[in-house]
């Protein structure tokens, strides 16, 4: 390979670090590959158009040595500790001034410790959310990148020439300091799984409850997709309900065993969220419904002992559909304020800095949870920067209203009917609970002083309080 001679190099050729090299190298830059698999890097240069400046190696030497100083150097590798032994394998072959970025899912955490380690090697190392998917990198991911000012200036005109547009305007931003760019990725997947559970329940009680078959799902997600639930996670559903199985003849969906996966960053988001004593209830239970899917000998037990046949939910169809369609509405609106709600609470907590305009601004396109709802949320918090809670939005607030009588609906016929919907129900709890001023938990704070002399506060007098509880009336 050429020395000195390519503007942005790649280790972790897998089909998304292959994908974003040759987007980069469509937008005219030289860019190289390294992985250690001689494999992957022959089919990153046979997948590269013959036109473009793109080279790749499995030796690593060689990569740093082909990259122009300073260098840019993005990984794409597994999360954990793989990013830390190439940190220390990249270090004695680079130079002052040269720029890591992780770009992987890797825990806010770890950027942290690996930014304040590579300030003291004299390294820029940025933490930079991905978002996507493999088609996104190739075509135009959403690109959240935080960390080191110095190292976004160097790679913005790269990484604003790669990534998705709306209408005309990149969707990468600078999201912070700090760690803030995995940060936002995170919660970005968090509200990606709480949505991903929500729009599995529309399925469930349309599919088992209704009795539709796979290609009248299709046309309810198409029609769902033309309103205001246009998104890309209910585009890819309505597709899902066509795709022909290839080794049966039934619909694929049919023949895929209800057992989810999970790479880690919703139960993160919950996790942090815990920490920052944050409320995400839809998050929370999408990483648990995540978790239940996978206990399925226990399930199948279950199913043998309790009554658990289809519950044919009767009356007007169609009517129902519509609900449905508000439920899931008023759901996703919740899934955002929860979601936005804790990355404010996280960027005054953690000092992270996090413009939330540009977050939605960024998340408009490209990546996983692109909404027309976004546009909404992007004038609003223009307008208002600091907004503490989309719920209390002037423009949020009518829509909440308009379809929160739907999704009590849904929800009691669900119930009735036996069908869990706990993403659907959390969003409906969080609200009611948000939306008043008095709530039981005086009943909490009573319990907590009687057994164990917690104290509480009282509604006419300032202070902290304890009673010698006997129970005793006057
Ligand atoms: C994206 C996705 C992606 C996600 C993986 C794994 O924004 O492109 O969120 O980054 O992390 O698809 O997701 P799971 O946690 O569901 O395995």
């Amino acid at each position: 390979m050429d020395k000195s001679s390519f503007d942005f190099g790649m280790i972790g050729l897998g089909v998304m670090g292959r994908n974003f090299l040759l987007n980069m190298a469509d937008h005219g830059f030289s860019v190289a590959g390294m992985n250690r698999s001689a494999g992957k890097v022959e089919m990153l240069k046979k997948e590269a158009d013959p036109e473009v400046k793109v080279d790749g190696t499995t030796d690593l030497e060689e990569f740093v040595q082909s990259l122009k100083a300073p260098r840019c150097i993005m990984l794409l590798v597994k999360a954990g500790e793989a990013v830390d032994d190439m940190i220390e394998k990249l270090l004695p072959l680079t130079e002052d001034g040269d720029i890591i970025i992780d770009g992987g899912n890797s825990h806010f955490t770890d950027t942290r410790r690996r930014i304040a380690y590579l300030e003291g090697q004299n390294r820029h190392f940025m933490g930079m959310g991905v978002s996507g998917g493999e088609e996104g990198a190739r075509r135009g991911p959403s690109i959240m990148p935080g960390g080191d000012k110095k190292a976004w200036e160097r790679v913005k005109p790269m990484l604003e020439a790669v990534s998705a547009k709306v209408d005309g305007t990149p969707c990468v931003s600078y999201l912070g300091k700090d760690a803030a760019g995995h940060y936002v990725k995170m919660v970005h997947n968090g509200i990606e799984y709480a949505i991903m559970q929500m729009i599995s329940e529309t399925y469930l009680l349309m599919k088992r409850g209704l009795g539709l078959n796979n290609d009248e799902l299709y046309e309810v997600y198409k029609e769902w997709n033309e309103g205001v639930l246009k998104s890309f996670l209910v585009e890819i559903t309505r597709d899902i309900f066509l795709q022909e199985d290839d080794k049966t003849d039934h619909r694929l969906i049919d023949v895929i065993l209800d057992k989810a996966g999970a790479k880690g960053t919703g139960k993160w988001t919950s996790q942090d969220a815990m920490d920052l004593h944050f409320p995400v209830p839809s998050i929370d239970i999408s990483v648990s419904m995540r978790d239940l899917s996978s206990y399925k000998d226990l399930q199948r037990k279950a199913a043998k002992l309790y009554d658990t046949q289809d519950t044919v939910i009767e009356g007007d169809k169609d009517a129902f559909i519509k609900k449905l369609h508000d439920a899931l509405y008023f759901g996703v609106l919740m899934c955002y304020a929860q979601g936005m709600g804790m990355l404010r609470k996280a960027s005054a907590d953690l000092d992270m800095d996090i413009p939330l305009s540009e977050v939605v601004k960024i998340w408009r396109g490209g990546c996983i949870i692109r909404s027309v709802l976004l546009d909404t949320y992007w004038k609003i918090y223009n307008r208002d920067p600091e907004m503490s809670n989309l719920l209390l939005s002037e423009e949020v607030a009518p829509m909440v209203r308009e379809n929160v009588g739907s999704t009590r609906d849904v929800i009691a016929t669900a119930s009735k009917a036996g069908y869990a919907i706990p993403g659907l129900s959390s969003a409906l709890s969080y609200f009611d609970a948000f939306r008043r001023d008095k709530s039981p938990v005086n009943l909490i704070q009573a319990q907590r002083d009687y057994f164990g002399s917690h104290t509480y506060e009282r509604i006419d007098e300032e202070g902290s309080f304890h009673t010698e509880w006997d129970g005793s009336a006057k």
